[in-house]
């Protein structure tokens, strides 16, 4: 029985690890549990970001895009208007979207965390895992068929890493059974232009394997 219970809890354990945390309403339309995690998070209170917070940022973009992307948490704009990457930052990821031909609606973009870190800070490791399960129910929702980690954060959490992201960028990686490429943060392409054209690199293997 103590055996039967073991193998249980670890399964339980290891869907969790991947995002299956809502069995509660799995019968559900995904549209419909996606709305319902978004309303968790919008009354979180799992770390001391939510009691700091304008606006939780959970994603926005289509159910059923075929890629996503993942940065790391919401900045100054993104928190008073509560949608992911509407800065300055935001304006060069939507340009680097369109210049792949696609239109920034028909992609998913989210975070790594929900709520604004206090001046921009870096995300600290009891945020991210305070976070993490909302993003694993994005993902499984979405279930895109390309995920682009923008930035360090982004990619060394969901590849579960330590790689200095200049090393993990421009290569595949898979995440789940989803093709996963880290590439730089638009944030860090504001601060050196100069690498831009790894960035247009990498999106543009992330353009072949949506096409091909
Ligand atoms: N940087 C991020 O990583 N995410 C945002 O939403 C905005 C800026």
């Amino acid at each position: 029985m103590e055996n039967i219970l073991k193998s249980i809890r670890s399964y339980f354990e290891m869907e969790k690890e991947s995002g299956v945390s809502e069995y509660l309403f799995s019968s559900k339309p995904k549209d419909v549990r996606l709305s319902l995690v978004k309303n968790q998070v919008s009354g979180c209170r799992k770390c001391p970001l939510g009691e700091m917070r304008t606006n939780s940022v959970f994603g926005s973009g289509r159910i059923d895009a075929k890629l996503m992307f993942v940065g790391e948490a919401p900045g100054h704009d993104e928190d008073i208007q509560g949608m992911p990457f509407v800065g300055e930052a935001g304006v060069l990821l939507t340009k680097i979207i369109e210049a792949m031909g696609i239109e920034r609606e028909d992609v998913y973009i989210c975070n790594i965390l929900k709520c604004r870190p206090p001046q921009n800070r870096n995300p600290l490791p009891g945020e991210i895992s305070a976070c993490i399960d909302y993003l694993y129910s994005q993902i499984e929702m979405v279930r895109p068929k390309v995920i682009c980690g923008l930035g360090k954060f982004a990619s060394q959490t969901l590849l579960k890493i330590e790689t200095p992201i200049s090393k993990l960028r421009g290569s595949w990686h898979e995440y789940r059974g989803i093709k996963f490429m880290p590439t730089y943060h638009p944030a860090y392409l504001l601060r050196n232009p100069r690498d831009k054209k790894l960035v247009w690199e990498d999106v543009k293997k992330i353009m072949e394997a949506l096409n091909g």
